[in-house]
């Protein structure tokens, strides 16, 4: 969602500088081309040439500066954004820009810029609690300027309390929602993410190497284009994406289970888990002990949940997943059609980044009416919202 685009990051004087500088890298990892704005005092904190280094672009510190104006003035600042990032923003640059106060260059260029305005508030907790700021941020709002909610915890100043800067993965997360245009609003979006795990014995399972970042970075970017979704998931070390309903499971009965649950209610389904195709037949109640030079464990077949669904598919979209070792595109195919799919996404898991647990992947999408898209390596999140848009598209031809 930030690829290729120009975000203005206004940078004003709070502790929580520093943490800009994250967010910085974020944005720049993520694609974007970003101008760093700074206020006098954030200067005080951070040096502009951190910021500079960083983004690979001049800093912008002076309304009055000649030469910064003639390079790229404020107003050429404003017109290029495609996000006005504000982050930290104190409560000062606030309440200057609900009253519509423009004595500097960020506050000018926030005046001037038609391109949405997402701010990052970060301040003592009293500061956030006055009527006088609670009234800014509502104005704000009503203007339809993007507030966060800053997060409560121990602040700079010793007090505990609302009051720090948000995240900055968060703040990021929030920019690419800004940004995202919102196709999915209104429908609800199940999506099943990670291994399953196939119990032995107490200590010990079947399982595999899926990570979960495909099925999260799907569901990440389905709330950001509006969507109402429920992530089932398999045992996994990531966060739940914000705004997302999220049930655990662990073996491919219970995420049968918590699909089918929600399968009612679903628009759309993808099923991006890589599920354990069988279980031991008998869970042993004791840890197993060892014994003889061999041990044969007795596996029964799970149920095929894609499958299942695809037998009842009515209106939905439904979506599966093919990693591969060879013979890609004939075992997508036979899948696609097999499962009653609107689309298939095949990956070759033995290509360099396209694999179980980075953040990359080579993906193939392979559609019902004989359409096959090729990609080269891409991001998770840019796999999953190339993937979005196709499905947004399926979405709304489907609908009456
Ligand atoms: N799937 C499922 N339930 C299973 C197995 C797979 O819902 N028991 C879903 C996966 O989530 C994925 C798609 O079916 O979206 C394809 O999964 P995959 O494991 O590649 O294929 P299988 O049909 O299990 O076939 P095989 O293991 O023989 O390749």
């Amino acid at each position: 969602m930030l690829q290729g685009k120009t975000v203005v990051l206004g940078v004003s004087g709070g502790i929580a500088v520093y943490k800009a500088v994250e967010l910085l890298r974020l944005l720049t990892k993520a694609g974007a081309e970003v101008h760093v704005v700074m206020t006098k005092s954030a200067q005080q904190f951070v040096t502009p040439l951190t910021f500079q280094t960083l983004s690979g672009n001049p800093v912008h510190t002076d309304l009055f500066n000649l030469y910064q104006e003639q390079e790229i003035g404020h107003i050429s600042l404003a017109d290029r954004a495609d996000l006005f990032l504000l982050a930290p923003a104190t409560a000062n640059l606030i309440g200057k820009i609900a009253q519509g106060l423009a004595d500097d260059l960020l506050t000018t260029s926030v005046m001037a810029t038609k391109a949405p305005v997402l701010l990052a508030p970060a301040m003592n907790s009293n500061m956030y609690e006055n009527p006088i700021y609670q009234r800014n941020q509502k104005l704000l709002r009503e203007y339809g300027y993007h507030l966060l909610e800053p997060a409560t915890g121990e602040l700079a100043c010793g007090w505990q309390g609302q009051g720090k800067l948000p995240d900055p993965e968060l703040i990021l997360s929030a920019a690419k929602s800004v940004l995202a245009p919102k196709d999915l609003f209104g429908c609800q979006i199940l999506i099943t993410a990670g291994p399953t795990r196939e119990e032995l014995d107490p200590v010990r399972y079947l399982t595999n190497y899926s990570s979960g970042k495909m099925g999260y970075a799907i569901a990440a970017a389905a709330r950001q284009r509006g969507a109402s979704v429920t992530l089932v998931s398999g045992p996994t070390n990531l966060s739940v994406p914000e705004g997302v309903s999220c049930v655990s499971v662990c073996s491919a009965e219970e995420m049968r289970s918590a699909v089918l649950e929600h399968y009612e209610a679903a628009d759309i389904v993808i099923k991006a888990a890589a599920v354990a195709d069988y279980r031991p037949v008998r869970r042993a109640e004791q840890k197993i002990k060892k014994s003889g030079d061999e041990l044969v464990i007795e596996l029964e077949k799970n149920p095929d949940i894609l499958a299942e669904l695809g037998e009842q598919k009515g209106a939905r979209v439904l979506v599966g997943f093919a990693a591969e070792t060879e013979r890609l595109l004939a075992h997508a195919a036979e899948k696609l059609q097999k499962k009653h799919l609107d689309l298939i996404v095949a990956n070759d898991i033995t290509r360099e980044g396209a694999g179980f647990d980075v953040d990359t992947n080579i993906v193939r999408f392979l559609h019902a009416d004989g359409r096959v898209e090729e990609f080269d390596l891409m991001g998770k999140d840019q796999v999953a919202n190339q993937l979005l848009n196709r499905v947004a598209l399926l979405y709304q031809a489907k609908r009456p």
